[in-house]
């Protein structure tokens, strides 16, 4: 329906997440592979920004697929405010209510965390490093006011041994 880099960039965050699960006793490499491949099938609908979460989760929802509807909004907020977001809520204010309120009463799981690393290091063409993906953020968004702090958790998560200092987000 909307073709678009999304769909090969959606293959290789599944490839990771699958990838990454089967290397954790907990983690279900074809649950992690379908999570990761379905993360933005909102974009299935045309170009959105942040309505692309929303138009995922309903698509979803309404096949009874409650887990990776979940993900289709989770995936885009590590930090559980949507005030970080750095993309635009094109959308109307009670579809942002929602969305507000469910991000604040999400209880995240190992698979959002883990479809929202791969999704940090999954670009259309392959993967890549974290930091090339920061750049590659930053310049298209600019510098706004919570990247540092979306940096911070992104490598938390990526190498729980390192101490970056994130208040914001636990990865306990
Ligand atoms: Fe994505």
């Amino acid at each position: 329906m909307s073709p678009g880099p999304w769909t090969d960039h959606s293959r290789h965050v599944a490839a990771a997440c699958s990838l990454i699960a089967a290397h954790c006793d907990d983690l279900d490499p074809d649950k992690a592979y379908v999570l990761g491949l379905l993360h933005d099938i909102g974009r299935r609908y045309g170009v959105s920004s942040e309505r692309h979460l929303l138009d995922g989760y309903r698509y979803c929802m309404t096949r009874g697929w409650d887990e990776v509807a979940k993900v289709c909004i989770t995936h885009a907020f590590m930090i559980q405010d949507i005030d970080t977001s750095i993309g635009v809520f094109d959308m109307d204010d009670e579809d942002r209510l929602f969305m507000k309120r469910f991000i604040e009463n999400a209880s995240y799981d190992e698979y959002d965390s883990l479809v929202q690393l791969c999704d940090a290091i999954a670009m259309p063409e392959g993967f890549c490093i974290l930091e090339k993906r920061f750049v590659d953020v930053a310049l298209r968004y600019g510098l706004c006011g919570h990247l540092l702090d979306f940096w911070r958790c992104m490598l938390a998560v990526s190498n729980p041994r390192r101490a970056y200092r994130c208040t914001a987000f636990s990865t306990a």
